[in-house]
């Protein structure tokens, strides 16, 4: 078991939210809609019916939440700007209000000796970028982009630490093909294009970015996952070869490397369209970057699906592909728990960029918690599950792999997406109807971890 003296003294320790899971107050303060104030209120599309029109209610209580994470003895805060609060509309024009509020929680956090690492993008597209097509279209590239420019001039004296995209997998094949996350499309292998556009946009706002504040240091968060075959049957071999093509080596190779994966171009037929682009274009996604953030979460164990059983799926490739439970322990998501797939991925990444500092940008779990009649919330799988991958990441540094930080998903529960309010991933649990907030035992175990005093 790992204490926090086998971590370098400047090892950040953080946790991590995102704005529309935390912030509410999305009417106020000039705020216009995203994309997941509208896909949220499309029956059906979230499990408990629920908006984050209040979530945490974080806009208003974010001085007791920065006070939270200093009880917890964290150093770092992982918080997203959300695009139409700072930008209304996504036009050029800052808000005073979606301003002020971004400086005083840089401030807050300062003051308490928390470094602020700031996300640009974590889903949430002004709703006028959508209905102008969205990410399937060129131009919202060059929206991010400037959008980044402005935001980086005007928190940039308090913000070093930027990350332009959170998990742009998500936001192309959940978001443009399967449609379980906003804005809900199904456009089939084009969403493909979405995620090359995301791409693009990342690229440019990294030079955006560095423009604006040579000073900055910029990276990306992908959502990279440790994929194996069930067997070593070639048929299952292939589907792992497209999972991790898919998931991984389709964001991977771009940033890093300067180039796409043709196998994978090949697998959702769009090898003809990836090349019809300007060839700058993955130069320019290829900006140097000054770290990689990884979001960790499990790992896949993939079969051969059958393809000829005529699946419909809005997935592209999904019917190449079986995902195979094998039994292990897994969260309430029904996601295996595999600490060992972190090393995994931070090493297949490293691989691509030796020099490059990574960071462990989100690692976490859902459980159904409860609180007890005392008012406290056990939570002990959730304890070892954190244990197990702060353990892991101890590995991965004596494995010589240059780890420089790890942030817990989440600070507190919150609107879990598609799931509503259903799904807790908090240290910190939060009564919805009166915004209490209470430490559960994860939370205390970290905080023993941080100060060092054995857990
Ligand atoms: C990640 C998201 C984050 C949260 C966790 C559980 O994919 O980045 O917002 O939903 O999963």
């Amino acid at each position: 078991m790992s204490v926090r003296t086998d971590f370098p003294a400047d090892f950040v320790w953080g946790t991590a939210t995102a704005a529309y899971q935390v912030e509410g107050a999305t009417s106020e303060g000039g705020r216009t809609p995203s994309i997941w104030d509208v896909f949220a209120r499309v029956p059906g599309a979230i499990a408990d019916g629920t908006t984050g029109d209040v979530a945490d209610d974080h806009v208003h209580r974010f001085l007791d939440d920065v006070d939270l994470m200093a009880s917890l003895g964290v150093n770092s805060y992982r918080f997203s700007i959300s695009w139409s609060r700072l930008l209304p509309s996504g036009g050029e024009a800052v808000s005073p209000d979606g301003l002020a509020f971004y400086r005083a929680l840089a401030n807050a956090l300062l003051e308490r000796g928390i470094r602020p690492y700031a996300t640009l993008y974590h889903w949430d597209l002004p709703q006028e970028l959508e209905d102008a097509g969205g990410w399937l279209e060129r131009g919202t590239a060059d929206a991010f982009a400037r959008y980044a420019r402005i935001a980086v001039r005007e928190l940039g004296d308090l913000v070093t630490d930027w990350i332009t995209l959170n998990e742009p997998w998500c936001s192309a094949f959940l978001g443009y093909a399967s449609g379980v996350h906003a804005p809900g499309k199904q456009a089939g292998s084009s969403a493909a294009h979405a995620a090359h556009h995301l791409l693009l946009g990342h690229g440019k706002a990294v030079a955006a970015i560095r423009e604006e504040r040579p000073e900055a240091s910029v990276g990306i968060t992908l959502n990279l996952y440790s994929t194996r075959p069930a067997s070593p049957s070639a048929a299952d071999v292939d589907a792992a070869r497209r999972i991790d093509g898919l998931q991984n080596r389709l964001f991977l190779e771009p940033v890093l490397a300067g180039h796409y994966p043709d196998d994978v171009l090949d697998d959702l037929g769009e090898r003809g369209w990836f090349e019809s682009q300007p060839a700058d274009d993955v130069r320019t996604i290829a900006a140097p970057v000054d770290f990689l953030g990884v979001n960790y979460y499990s790992r896949h164990t993939t079969a051969a699906g059958d393809a000829d059983a005529g699946v419909v799926s809005a997935n592209p490739g999904s019917e190449f592909v079986r995902f195979i439970d094998t039994g292990a322990a897994h969260t309430q998501m029904g996601w295996e728990i595999h600490p060992d797939g972190l090393i995994d991925v931070l090493e297949q990444a490293h691989a691509y960029a030796p020099e490059l500092p990574l960071y462990v940008t989100e690692n976490g779990s859902a459980y159904a918690d409860a609180v007890a009649a005392d008012g406290t919330v056990d939570d002990p799988e959730r304890a070892e599950y954190l244990r197990l991958h702060v353990d892991a990441c101890a590995e991965a540094l004596h494995r010589g792999l240059p780890l420089r930080g790890y942030f817990c998903w989440s600070l507190m529960d919150n609107w879990e997406w598609a799931w509503g309010l259903s799904r807790r991933f908090g240290l910190v649990y939060v009564d919805y109807e009166t915004q209490k907030r209470t430490v559960k035992s994860s939370g205390e175990w970290f905080r023993r971890f941080l100060v060092g005093d054995g857990a």
